[in-house]
């Protein structure tokens, strides 16, 4: 089984028994729950043949030039404030997950107890505690954006199987919280971004995509895929950044005032 494959199963097989629990007592009083979540299956680490601590991970010479500036920063008391920004490091050289390795060598690095790495790492869910694609697709099914077209059920205007989450899983062939067999996508929902003006919204890797449409993200989609560079921020070419979508509104004139403003004033 290929690395990949083995992650999205044992996502998968994570969600399976966090039902089994609840399926199987049948004595307990009926609890309403949420639809389990990837996110959810990647606190615990169990040793396996692509993430065990005996895989050997360091820093590369330009990593580690970047993780000596960081560390610079702190008291040398303190370097270990640095353990956010390295695993950052880390997760970005290590084809952007944080294996054991990674945080086992972090906790070298700062010269902290390794639990303590851990307990950073499994906390913040921007460190991928699994194997992710090239591209990974954090689709935000928050309410601004589920309203705007995110998730099917919402909205009226949405056509059925037209959401932006069906429109990445039809086009992509894969759910939530699996990743594409030739490793190019993994795809997550995930919770406010913080861009709910530009509603419906997606991250991939660094960048933000706005303003989503069915047609846009089949676009953005195949885009990538073909190695595209695509602009981030809104799609469509309707807006920029969150302006009004009808056009500026307000700030339409220089204000007054000795202040220095850009050419078009805003
Ligand atoms: S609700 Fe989607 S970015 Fe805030």
């Amino acid at each position: 089984m290929s690395l990949r494959a083995a992650a999205s199963s044992a996502l998968r097989g994570a969600t399976r028994s966090s039902r089994g629990v609840v399926a199987s007592s049948s004595s307990a009083r009926a609890i309403s729950t949420s639809a389990p979540r990837a996110s959810d299956s990647i606190f615990v680490h169990r040793d396996t043949d692509y993430n065990n601590p005996s895989i050997p991970f360091k820093f590369n010479d330009q990593m580690l030039a970047q993780a000596k500036e960081i560390i610079s920063h702190y008291p040398p008391q303190y370097k270990k404030a640095a353990v956010i920004p390295l695993l950052d490091l880390g997760q970005r050289q290590n084809s952007g997950w944080t294996s054991i390795s990674v945080m086992n060598y972090v906790a070298e690095l700062l010269e902290m107890p390794r639990m303590r790495v851990y307990e950073v790492a499994s906390f913040y869910t921007m460190f991928n505690r699994e194997p992710v694609g090239k591209y990974f697709i954090q689709l935000c099914t928050t309410t601004p954006c589920a309203l705007r077209g995110a998730s099917p059920g919402f909205s009226s205007f949405v056509q059925p199987g037209e959401s932006i989450l069906e429109t990445m899983v039809s086009h992509l062939g894969i759910k939530p919280g699996q990743t594409t067999k030739d490793g190019m996508f993994t795809l997550l929902e995930v919770e406010c971004l913080g861009a709910c003006a530009n509603a419906p919204m997606a991250q991939v890797n660094d960048f933000f995509y706005e303003d989503l449409t069915p047609e846009t993200t089949r676009k953005l989609l195949d885009d990538l895929k073909a190695g595209k560079v695509v602009k981030a921020g809104p799609q469509g070419g309707v807006r920029h950044t969150s302006e009004a979508a009808t056009g500026r509104t307000a700030l339409t004139s220089k204000p007054t005032g000795t202040e220095v403003f850009r050419a078009d004033f805003a």
